[in-house]
């Protein structure tokens, strides 16, 4: 693996999700792979799960690490080529990449969408420059458009909370009876929220759909469709609780317009998942990628619920970084 910025990167999704809990099982076997190497953090939005997941996968794997706070610490940073820099931006990217990756084997890069322009925001610009300029493998800590190992940990949490086998012949997970029903829903949220989560969930989850892993439902309002490129093969319902009825997961989410980018439409009815709109599903289990607006978004009945998988889906971030940034080493040895 050269890079990690969205499910395109990884092949065959069992083998990955096997190779994370064999981490999860062992953290330290590969600590000498990572030794005398260094990660590079580089954050222009705020993290908690991201930051902490990822630094600590690294130093598992024997890693040394550097943050850097770009938004608060940093200089100003200027993305666009052939302007004359005699306005605020102090920086370009074209030497600030290239000075990181002078430091660090692997970077990580956090760069949130600025929601305004639809076609900057879905270019990925400042990601792929960042990449071309750092001249190193680099891992997307959530881009504008995806968050590939946020997906990556709910696939590993998906698969560690059913009833699969591995079989070696044919290197697939496959489910031992039904295979789960996994919904991706709409929730509400009082600001304008990127898609880079849901458009992430939903590509990797149309892949684990078409990998023979799970069924895809994705229930949202009118107003709130996701750019078709993400979401190829998941049943679109419009309507929560037939999307709900007899689904083994359920994952909350809020995002804002795509159609009407950034724009929140007007919503008709209760949106928000609490215990009692779980009474027709397979007993959920429920999950979100954090952090979480309590009784807004998701209600805290089941937050506070033997039903939520919220905290152990937190945990798993280490494994999905873990095996990321293993493959990426054992790539570049
Ligand atoms: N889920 C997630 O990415 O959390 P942070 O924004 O706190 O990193």
């Amino acid at each position: 693996m050269k890079k990690f910025f969205s499910v395109a990167d990884v092949e065959n999704l069992s083998l990955i999700v096997k190779e994370a809990l064999e981490q999860k099982n062992n953290p330290h076997a590969n600590e000498q792979l990572g030794k005398h190497k260094m990660m590079g953090f580089v954050f222009l939005n705020p993290s908690l799960r991201t930051r902490l997941s990822t630094q600590k996968a690294a130093m598992n794997l024997g890693m040394n690490v550097m943050v850097m706070n770009m938004d608060k610490d940093g200089w100003a940073l200027e993305t666009q080529d052939g302007v004359m820099m005699n306005g605020t931006t102090v920086e370009h990217i074209r030497e600030a990449a290239a000075v990181m990756g002078e430091y660090c084997d692997i970077l990580g890069l956090r760069c949130f969408p600025g929601l305004k322009d639809k076609e900057v925001d879905y270019s990925e610009d400042l990601f792929s420059k960042f990449a071309k300029y750092c001249n190193k493998p680099i891992v997307s800590l959530e881009s504008a458009t995806r968050h590939p190992l946020q997906s990556l940990t709910d696939l590993i949490t998906i698969i560690e909370h059913s009833d699969y086998s591995f079989y070696e012949n044919n290197q697939q997970f496959v489910a031992n009876g039904k295979k789960p029903k996994v919904v991706l829903t709409w929730a509400p949220h009082v600001k304008a929220l990127p898609q880079a989560v849901p458009n992430s969930f939903s590509e990797w989850m149309c892949k684990a759909q078409a990998q023979g892993l799970i069924d895809f439902v994705i229930a949202q309002p009118k107003g709130y469709e996701l750019n078709p490129d993400f979401t190829l093969g998941a049943t679109i319902e419009y309507d929560q609780k037939a999307a709900f009825e007899g689904a083994d997961f359920i994952y909350a989410k809020n995002w804002s317009s795509y159609a009407d980018y950034g724009a929140m439409p007007a919503v008709e009815g209760q949106w928000m998942p609490t215990l009692a709109s779980l009474e027709n599903t397979n007993d959920a289990k429920v999950m979100h990628c954090l952090p979480v607006r309590r009784d807004l978004e998701l209600g805290s009945d089941i937050l506070d619920s033997e039903r939520s998988l919220v905290v152990k889906e937190a945990s798993n971030r280490v494994w999905a970084a873990q095996v990321v940034i293993k493959r990426i080493l054992e790539a570049n040895k």
